[in-house]
């Protein structure tokens, strides 16, 4: 799905781009040009980039969205 309706920005390029190493959602601007534009896809944005870096750390104890 897109995720950046400017910059035409899918949730499958914010996972390329975490298992390339981007970590932060600023990278992610700089990497991919995301959130550059009218800012609205930057909270869904992230959403996917931590739920991309937690299933990728491997450890399950991640539960993204889980009362702290
Ligand atoms: S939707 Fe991403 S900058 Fe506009």
């Amino acid at each position: 799905m897109y995720v950046c309706v400017c910059h035409a920005i899918t949730d499958s390029d914010i996972r390329s781009a975490a298992g390339k190493g981007v970590s932060s959602l600023e990278a992610l601007g700089d990497e991919l040009r995301l959130g550059t534009c009218c800012g609205r896809c930057k909270e869904c944005a992230n959403k996917v980039l931590q739920q991309s870096l937690m299933e990728s750390c491997g450890t399950g104890h991640c539960k993204l969205g889980s009362a702290a």
